[in-house]
């Protein structure tokens, strides 16, 4: 049975967010998943990327994005002189990487409604903690959570949203992109459009 949300996320630091990620049990993923997958990224980088939910490299690694999707999309950042390391000196080439769910549904199967809606307070608090510049919202789960629309992907693309006064720009997801190559050029659009966004 699933327990309750962990009590008032919204006052948890860094530490003890992270803290009550890995011992959520706010839904039945908790019995499925190998472990949590919480985020990367330096804390304060000035741009933010959120996907769906991990998959099964992730599950494995505990690291967002590090199957071929996340390939893809590392270099589609780094050639924006972006990247995932947090060592880095200037907070302005930093990306601050998270996904709508913080564990993997079994088989990737899409996330429910329940699960987003128990998961989602853990997405707003490390919005909340980064305060980016600029948020990437990749895929239909991501912008659901953040633009409370169902609206598709290629109505909402090419124009700047915002999130609690944070420019969004919406994309489609790596892992469709890797099954539709021509939209390719329509998301690196998108990343060109975040980045004037910071210009
Ligand atoms: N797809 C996602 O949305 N997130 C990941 O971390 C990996 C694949």
């Amino acid at each position: 049975t699933p327990a309750p949300l962990p009590d008032a996320v919204t006052d948890l630091d860094w530490p003890a967010l992270r803290e009550a990620v890995a011992a959520c049990q706010a839904c039945s993923l908790c019995e499925t998943r190998r472990q949590t997958v919480f985020g990367v990224g330096a804390e304060r980088a000035h741009w933010m990327v959120v996907g769906e939910a991990p998959g099964e490299q992730e599950d494995r690694r505990g690291e967002p994005f590090v199957g071929p999707a996340g390939q893809l999309l590392d270099r589609m950042l780094a050639a924006l002189g972006l990247s995932r390391d947090a060592d880095g000196t200037d907070p302005a080439q930093q990306v601050y990487i998270a996904n709508t769910l913080k564990c993997r549904p079994p088989g990737n199967r899409n996330p429910a409604p329940e699960e987003l809606a128990r998961c989602e307070p853990f997405l707003m608090r490390q919005i909340a903690l980064v305060q980016p510049r600029i948020i990437l919202a990749m895929g239909r789960f991501a912008v659901q959570a953040l633009l409370r629309t169902d609206a598709p992907i290629g109505r909402l693309r090419g124009q700047v949203h915002t999130y609690q006064g944070v420019p969004l720009v919406v994309t489609y997801h790596p892992a469709y992109l890797l099954r539709n190559l021509p939209d390719k050029a329509k998301a690196w659009a998108d990343l060109c459009l975040a980045a004037d966004v910071l210009a």
